[in-house]
């Protein structure tokens, strides 16, 4: 196989489970790329820093524009604005493809990354920058490229989801399952871009630009979070039939003689039988609404270190599939070749 250089921009909860993975699954990956996935260098503000996974010392550097040009493929999980953003201009003026999972600065810097990716022929890739492990980013974008989204309602957000969930079914006290979401890996840096909608604001801005292909700026997201919720009110909507969930509900309405996109995150009375009410714990669903497909519903782990790394590797599998067809997308691999039991052999467990 061809050798593809990745370059690793970040080693959080995130980033060192995704360089964890691609050492581990090297071979497995590569027959899927069809290249070698060698990840040459993993640039971080302090090498030495406790890491969720055990990495070699010399794979760290403080360096990351060295990284980024010695690379073909920059997965950018650092977060936040700057220096992220900078990095990822540089990446791509250096005619590497990108990988991210930054939903703060695709929701407010997407169009000038992407711009900028078009010029060069650069592909941007960010399946995990919403829903975590859930694959969203491109049924949206690909799969119902041929219809027409009417909706999306999300629970978008894994942390005030677990907060909720744990309030409702326990009666659990705010702050302390805040912490609890924190320690398990949940919640930002900073919680409150949790607790306030801020994340979830991000992920239905994302959103909402691909389902109805206008771009959708985050000043345009309407935006509670769920800090005023409480235990009697939690209690008030059980009674009546309903769970609070924070929603990002994306959709289109109409204004006036015309057509309008209405993009809100906030804390919502669901009605227990409606399928987002069953949403517990720290998991995402996102419920698309599309003219000719109908119903969707989109579900699985919205946040965590390992599972949102699997979002990451198959946007880096992706991007190595485009990279050793020259710039063209090829399709599914069947190279792991395993064997295919008859019926009868195997009982599912459900
Ligand atoms: N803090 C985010 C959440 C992580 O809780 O959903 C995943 O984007």
């Amino acid at each position: 196989y061809r050798r593809l250089r990745v370059a690793l921009l970040g080693a959080g909860a995130v980033g060192s489970q995704v360089a964890a993975l691609l050492r581990q699954h090297a071979d497995e990956l590569a027959d899927r790329a069809g290249a070698r996935l060698e990840l040459v260098g993993i640039a971080v503000r302090n090498p030495d820093a406790p890491r969720d996974a055990d990495l070699p010392r010399e794979l760290f550097t403080t360096d990351a524009e060295t990284l980024i040009l010695g690379a073909d493929i920059v997965i950018e999980l650092m977060g936040g604005i700057e220096p992220a953003r900078t990095s990822l201009l540089q990446a791509i003026g250096s005619g590497a493809d990108v990988v991210t999972a930054n939903k703060a600065l695709l929701a407010t810097h997407g169009p000038e990354i992407f711009e900028a990716a078009d010029q060069v022929g650069a592909q941007v890739y960010y399946e995990a920058a919403a829903a975590g492990a859930i694959p969203i980013i491109r049924p949206l974008r690909d799969s119902l490229a041929g219809d027409r989204v009417q909706r999306i309602m999300g629970i978008v957000n894994g942390t005030t989801n677990y907060i909720l969930d744990r309030m409702d079914t326990e009666g659990a006290d705010f702050g302390e399952v805040l912490a609890q979401a924190q320690a398990l890996g949940y919640a930002e840096a900073d919680p409150t871009a949790d607790i306030e909608g801020y994340d979830a604001a991000q992920k239905a801005a994302i959103l909402a630009s691909l389902a109805f292909h206008t771009s959708v700026p985050l000043e345009a997201v309407h935006r509670e979070g769920i800090t005023a919720i409480d235990k009697p009110m939690m209690d008030a909507a059980r009674k009546a039939g309903y769970v609070i969930k924070l929603l990002a509900v994306c959709e289109r309405v109409s204004n006036g003689s015309g057509e309008a996109i209405s993009v809100r995150v906030y804390p919502a009375l669901v009605p227990r039988e409606h399928p987002l009410a069953s949403v517990h714990g720290a998991n995402n669903a996102v419920f698309v609404q599309a003219e000719a497909a109908g119903n969707l519903m989109f579900y699985g782990a919205g946040a965590g270190g390992v599972q949102t790394a699997s979002a990451v590797l198959g946007d880096v599998v992706s991007a190595a599939r485009r990279h050793i067809a020259g710039g063209v997308g090829v399709g599914e691999s069947t190279r792991a070749n395993l064997p295919i039991l008859p019926i009868g052999h195997v009982t599912t467990q459900y």
